[in-house]
């Protein structure tokens, strides 16, 4: 009997001791996803498009492929129980081979495809009713001109896809700024761009909400996040706003991820204007960087809940853990190793939570890692972070 139970060959779902999450890319947002599924013993698969990746060290397997290719995210997903992302960039035309198949991804295929084209995603925000910025698609360098004429400057020229950290943003002050930026976007190779009213913000505010399978949502603190050059420095949590202004920001944060039937942990990006009026700048359909601060400040991190929601598991509270917690990211300052100098004096300053995320190599302005600290206010909290911070130094 024994031999023969032996004989038959279990199926790939079976065969594994441990629940295995599928994760796409193998970035930082990977590795610290990676590390809340191991606290409940799951393994963890990445695919990855390069061999040295932060999260590498903590996958059971790693698979080298294009995760553009519905082949490459095949083999990741028959060797797991969930697919999830830990980037907005995977084409949702090769996900939704995914869903065709069978296996599990959440997000789901149709959601990626409602946020990873920016003017698609704040249209899909407008048609239910949420509060975005004035924007249109630019076909041509004309159109640009023509929209200068009708909105006066400045105003924003983004590309639709593939934009991070401000690297698919231009900012249009006169029509000297129209060609520049046409051609840095990509324009001119037809990289599909649209124009965005500038907003004048008094603060950014940013919102994870983690959102469960059977539509059951969870909502983080309403956060400050300070950019700089369009890449976010530092994350105050709560954010210094009025009641109402939170209770606000945490509403349509709450409706927008509901609007593309989210899966997972969601970061909500938010423009506060000085009429108390609030925007949605953004979503990102994953882990977000507003929300590192959750791992020591919140009872349950957006990474662990991220695992809970995508598992089909029950979520964990949000809830604060201190009356004050403040993120600082560590940037580049230039080109280097992954390592920075500076990590044993940075871990001498009691109350600091640091964490390098491991790149192969450092380039500037890359985000390499990041400090959290907690404290009875924000000053005494963001002391502690950036006293930390600027003992470290990449390239
Ligand atoms: N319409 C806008 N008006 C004013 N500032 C903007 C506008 N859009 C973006 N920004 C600034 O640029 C930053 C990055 O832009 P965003 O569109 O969020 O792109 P990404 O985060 O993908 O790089 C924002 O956080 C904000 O500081
Ligand atoms: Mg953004």
């Amino acid at each position: 009997m024994q031999q023969l139970i032996e004989s038959v060959r279990p199926s790939p779902s079976e065969a594994r001791a441990a629940i295995t999450l599928g994760i796409i890319g193998g970035g930082q947002l990977a590795k610290m996803t990676a590390q809340a599924a191991a606290q409940f013993g799951c393994e963890v698969v990445i695919l990855e498009r390069q061999p040295e990746f932060p999260a590498g060290s903590l996958a059971t397997q790693t698979l080298l492929g294009d995760w553009d290719d519905p082949d490459s995210l095949l083999e990741l997903a028959a060797l797991v129980d969930v697919v999830t992302l830990e980037n907005e960039f995977v084409d949702a035309a090769a996900l939704a081979v995914l869903e065709q198949h069978g296996h599990t991804l959440w997000p789901s295929s149709g959601t990626m495809r409602l946020i990873q084209d920016k003017l698609v995603q704040k249209q899909t925000l407008a048609a239910v009713g949420l509060p975005v910025p004035g924007m249109r698609a630019m076909e041509r360098i004309a159109d640009v001109v023509a929209t200068a004429a009708e909105w006066g400057f400045p105003f924003l020229l983004k590309a639709r896809r593939n934009a991070y950290d401000g690297k698919g943003n231009a900012t249009l002050r006169s029509l000297w700024d129209v060609e520049a930026a046409w051609d840095k976007l990509g324009g001119h190779r037809g990289n599909p761009l649209f124009a965005e009213q500038f907003c004048p913000f008094t603060k950014e505010l940013a919102v994870i909400v983690t959102r469960g399978v059977h539509g059951e949502a969870t909502t983080y603190p309403v956060v400050e996040t300070v950019q700089h050059n369009h890449v976010c420095q530092i994350v105050r949590a709560p954010a210094p706003v009025a009641p109402e202004i939170t209770e606000r920001a945490a509403e349509l944060a709450r409706r927008a991820v509901a609007a593309v039937e989210a899966v997972g942990s969601f970061g909500v990006e938010l423009f506060l204007l000085n009429d108390g009026e609030i925007l949605v700048n953004e979503l990102a359909p994953r882990v977000h960087n507003s929300g590192h601060y959750t791992i020591e400040a919140c009872a349950c991190s957006q990474f662990e809940n991220h695992v809970r929601a995508v598992l089909g598991w029950p979520l964990g509270s949000p809830a604060l853990r201190a009356s004050a917690a403040v993120m600082v990211n560590l940037l580049a300052n230039a080109d280097g190793p992954g390592m920075p100098q500076g990590l044993t004096e940075a871990l001498r300053v009691p109350g600091a939570h640091v964490h390098i995320y491991g790149k192969a190599r450092s380039g500037k302005g890359r985000k390499m890692g990041h400090v959290t600290a907690l404290g009875a206010t924000h000053e005494n909290a963001l002391a502690v972070a950036q006293r930390a911070a600027d003992c470290i130094r990449f390239g």
